[in-house]
């Protein structure tokens, strides 16, 4: 049975937000200031959608994978891929659709993790998907009071609290754990801060 893509009334205006833009500017200056990107580097965007934190650190690294559930997001990554600036794949489906045997050096992800009901198993399957010395870095919305999404369709969390979801990545292996802060998103009704949660396979 095909899937319900809940990004699909969404995805061809996407990257018109501005907010969108300079929020995926911000995570991407936060992760670049504190991992040491190099460029024969292989990373997963996990939750890429039209690529706008990809298209940031697309210039530091070799290869992005795009792993995304939603088509018309991916549609809108591939319509976009010659303007990245490394070379790039598309994995239409979830971390598990990768072959189990390949490893990456690095997993970024941006405002997906609230899509995704089961956090302790996505941790696991980043933990086990990733090289000895490989980094996850994931940004998402601090703790909110569901007044951040207008629509609740797919959404599991109000955001994060910074101390729990510390404990899940600890839990799932995940050594030298930080959070950053990556800005704040400022809505007409209120201001939502952003964290990136830093962590390393030792
Ligand atoms: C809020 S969008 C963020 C897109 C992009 N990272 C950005 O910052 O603009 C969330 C993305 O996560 C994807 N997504 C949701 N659940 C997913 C899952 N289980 N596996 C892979 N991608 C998922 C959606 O299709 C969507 O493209």
């Amino acid at each position: 049975m095909k899937k319900y893509d809940h990004f699909e009334n969404k995805s061809k205006s996407w990257d018109m937000s501005s907010l969108r833009v300079k929020n995926a500017q911000s995570i991407s200056n936060a992760i670049l200031k504190n991992i040491n990107l190099k460029r024969d580097m292989e990373i997963i965007d996990y939750g890429a959608g039209t690529g706008l934190l990809t298209y940031f650190i697309a210039p530091l690294v070799g290869l992005i994978v795009a792993v995304d559930s939603s088509p018309s997001m991916l549609h809108e990554f591939r319509e976009k891929s010659g303007d990245f600036e490394c070379e790039t794949e598309i994995v239409e489906g979830d971390i598990s659709d990768l072959p189990e045997e390949r490893q990456f050096d690095g997993i970024i992800s941006s405002m997906t993790l609230h899509h995704i009901e089961d956090i302790p198993a996505l941790f696991q399957s980043f933990h086990k998907a990733l090289k000895k010395g490989g980094f996850i870095a994931l940004a998402d919305l601090d703790k909110e009071d569901g007044s951040f999404h207008s629509e609740d369709t797919g959404i599991f969390h109000h955001g994060f609290d910074r101390e729990e979801l510390g404990i899940l990545a600890s839990e799932a292996g995940f050594e030298k754990i930080e959070f950053l802060d990556a800005g704040v998103i400022k809505k007409p009704h209120r201001d939502f801060s952003v964290f990136v949660l830093i962590a390393s396979k030792v």
